[in-house]
């Protein structure tokens, strides 16, 4: 939704005050897609779009076979501070070209997109270079730690002319888009309320996770608050409670270490018009299958109106279908969008290039990221003061096929 004049905030801000509630304010800083890139800017013609990977770890490993399987991708280099895990992943995946910094891999072969896949604390700086180099650049979650670092990407992004999109991806998968009809078609009546809930024992091969601006709002809660904002629209406040369950953890090849972001989290978002949802996410929360719980078909997150209800099957980045059921069918659950379609939650850099290649652009937007980027700033700053925080960022309905 764009809100061009901010009479939305406006709005919300003279109720909000009205009604004596504390409310804290950021500074505006609003960013619609249509502030975003034009499709024209960038799109490369007559060849393959030239791909460099920076960070070669964990997610490296789901991200390298969805780009070596593009038809429209060319991997030209890849870089990682730990030089063997470049070299390793440049012998695994035939990348001709590995380098240990960003300034050497910038000054090495041409490219035309960096796929950042580095540690949280990271994104921003290294999605500037990028940027600032005049390249492309696809982004793991979050794009920085704040809405004015996200800001200020989009808006370096649009002054070289090249294009910014991150992760993730949820919006793409067919059950997001049968949820989303499901709400534009009036199915669930008036949507009152939507709940999500991520989290597993949380990552044993990194510290980031659990270092200072980490945290499993931006590793886990981010997937659900895209899902439920993209089906509800923008949030208007936040309000949140964080806390760490688990003040240390031994983690591989550094021993222990003090956990300082947090690992237990708990956020309400006010999208207007009375419309409310909860997300909850965790380090602490018991998953048979782990990290990788694709297999997982509970319910993982739920939206209810005034005539129906839905449930998603699976997690959102790897969900099964959606079990729905109205006043109009009789209340009873029935499922709905069973078929995996080709959405992965692993194939945002692969769709980029596709993208920059054939100006189709994805669900996907950098304004969405940059909100779910604001809203957790501001879930972190609800916890530190106490106070509900009054959110400014916007993005347009996510556009369905
Ligand atoms: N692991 C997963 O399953 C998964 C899934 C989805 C998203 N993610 C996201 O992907 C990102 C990376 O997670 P991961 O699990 O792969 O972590 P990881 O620690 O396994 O990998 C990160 C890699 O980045 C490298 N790195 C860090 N800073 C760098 C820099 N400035 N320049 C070059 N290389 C640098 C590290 O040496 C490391 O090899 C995070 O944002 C995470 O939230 C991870």
């Amino acid at each position: 939704m764009i809100d061009p004049d901010n009479t939305l905030r406006r709005n919300f801000i003279k109720n909000t005050l009205a009604a004596g509630v504390a409310v804290a304010v950021l500074p505006a800083d609003n960013i619609s897609s249509a502030e975003t890139q034009p499709v024209a800017a960038g799109l490369i013609r007559g060849r393959k779009v030239r791909v460099a990977v920076i960070g070669c770890g964990n997610v490296s490993g789901s991200y390298f076979p969805t780009l070596v399987a593009s038809p429209h991708v060319e991997l030209v280099a890849c870089c990682d501070i730990v030089p063997e895990r470049a070299e390793k992943a440049a012998k695994k995946h035939k990348v001709p070209a590995f380098f240990p910094h960003i300034d050497a891999l910038l000054a090495g072969p041409e490219f035309d997109l960096l796929v950042n896949l580095t540690d949280i604390q990271q994104h921003h700086q290294v999605n500037h270079k990028a940027l600032s180099a005049s390249r492309h650049v696809w982004s793991e979650k979050p794009l920085g730690i704040t809405h004015v670092q996200a800001r200020e990407l989009v808006e370096l992004a649009a002054s070289r002319n090249v294009q910014l999109l991150g992760s993730p991806t949820v919006v793409a998968s067919p059950q997001f888009a049968f949820m989303a009809r499901m709400v534009r078609e009036g199915k669930l009546g008036k949507v009152a309320a939507a709940h999500a809930s991520y989290g597993h024992l949380g990552p044993s091969w990194s510290s980031f996770f659990y270092d200072k601006d980490g945290g499993t709002l931006f590793d886990l809660g981010v997937y659900s608050i895209t899902t439920l904002t993209g089906l509800l629209g923008p949030a208007k406040a936040v309000v949140a409670m964080t806390g760490i369950v688990t003040p240390t953890r031994e983690i591989q090849g550094k021993g222990r270490i003090q956990v300082a972001a947090e690992d237990n989290a708990m956020v309400i978002l006010d999208h207007g018009d009375g419309v409310l949802s909860h997300i909850q996410s965790g380090f602490n929360y018991f998953s048979a299958r782990e990290h990788e719980d694709t297999e997982s078909t509970h319910h993982t997150l739920s939206v209810v109106g005034t005539k129906g209800s839905m449930h998603l099957a699976g997690y959102d980045w790897g969900p099964h279908g959606v079990d729905l059921a109205t006043a109009e069918s009789g209340g009873h659950l029935q499922r709905f969008a069973a078929e995996p379609g080709d959405y992965q939650w692993q194939y945002g850099a692969a769709k980029m290039a596709e993208f920059l290649a054939t100006g189709v652009r994805p669900r996907f937007t950098v304004a969405h990221a940059a909100h779910v980027a604001e809203i957790i700033a501001g879930a972190h700053q609800s916890q530190a003061t106490g106070m509900r925080i009054a959110l400014t960022s916007t993005f347009d309905p996510v556009v369905l096929d």
